[in-house]
């Protein structure tokens, strides 16, 4: 099963399982503000799993460093509410390529809580699956800590490779033009299932969650 050409400058308008609509889209540098009002969206145990501090708000090079990405090193997209959107993001996620190594890019993904066991980070995930896939990347790698094991489950069962160093989780996830080789459990279904129906798909199309 081969994925279809997913273009970088679009954007998607989807619907999670219980039937919450999203926009996904590229950031941009006007997210300022939304990444401001978002990191106020996250609890401390969300931001410490995220940026491994409980950082209470973004200093402005982190700001411009997380707004101001080319889309192709520096890759990120997020979701916002379709209907409400100068709401702050409700999720966003972003890989960034190893300068050495540019077929590795390191990921990380954030769900503002009150948005979290919906199915966007797994949307998310997709999305950058797709983005990687397209920019020649293949393997996506992430650092989890340890008390973040809903993390660290969930992306073994997506098929990632992962272990222990240095106080932390490392995971690696390969990325395939062929997602019929992604393992078959639940959750790599509706992983799988996400990729397929955005793959090919341009503009404001609208996907349901499964
Ligand atoms: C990790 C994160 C992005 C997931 O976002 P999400 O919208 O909750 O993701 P989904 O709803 O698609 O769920 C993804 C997986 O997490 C599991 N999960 C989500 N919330 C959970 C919870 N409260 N308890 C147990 N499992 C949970 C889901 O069951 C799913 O796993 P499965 O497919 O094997 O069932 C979000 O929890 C988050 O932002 N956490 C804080 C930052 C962070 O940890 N980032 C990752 C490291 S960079």
């Amino acid at each position: 099963m081969k994925t279809e050409s997913f273009e970088a400058r679009d954007c998607l308008l989807a619907e999670l399982a219980d039937g919450t609509p999203v926009l996904f889209r590229p950031v941009m540098p006007e997210d300022r503000k939304r990444l401001v009002a978002g990191m106020t969206q996250l609890s401390a145990d969300s931001r410490y799993f995220r940026f491994f501090t409980p950082l209470p708000r973004l200093a402005e090079e982190q700001l411009r460093y997380f707004t101001e990405v080319d889309q192709h090193n520096h890759v990120a997209w997020i979701a916002v509410n379709p209907i409400l959107p100068e709401q702050p993001g409700q999720g966003i996620g972003r890989f960034v390529r190893r300068n050495d190594q540019p077929t590795v890019a390191e990921f990380a993904l954030t769900v503002i809580d009150a948005a979290q066991s919906k199915g966007l980070g797994t949307a998310i995930l997709a999305i950058l699956y797709l983005l990687a896939w397209e920019g020649g990347v293949c393997c996506l790698h992430g650092i989890v800590l340890p008390e973040n094991r809903v993390v660290t489950t969930w992306l073994a069962r997506l098929g990632a490779k992962t272990w222990f160093a240095a106080g932390v989780y490392e995971v690696e996830l390969p990325v395939s033009r062929d997602i019929s080789c992604l393992p078959n459990n639940p959750s790599a279904e509706r992983f799988r299932s996400w990729v397929e129906r955005m793959s090919g798909l341009r503009g404001e199309q609208v996907v349901h969650s499964r």
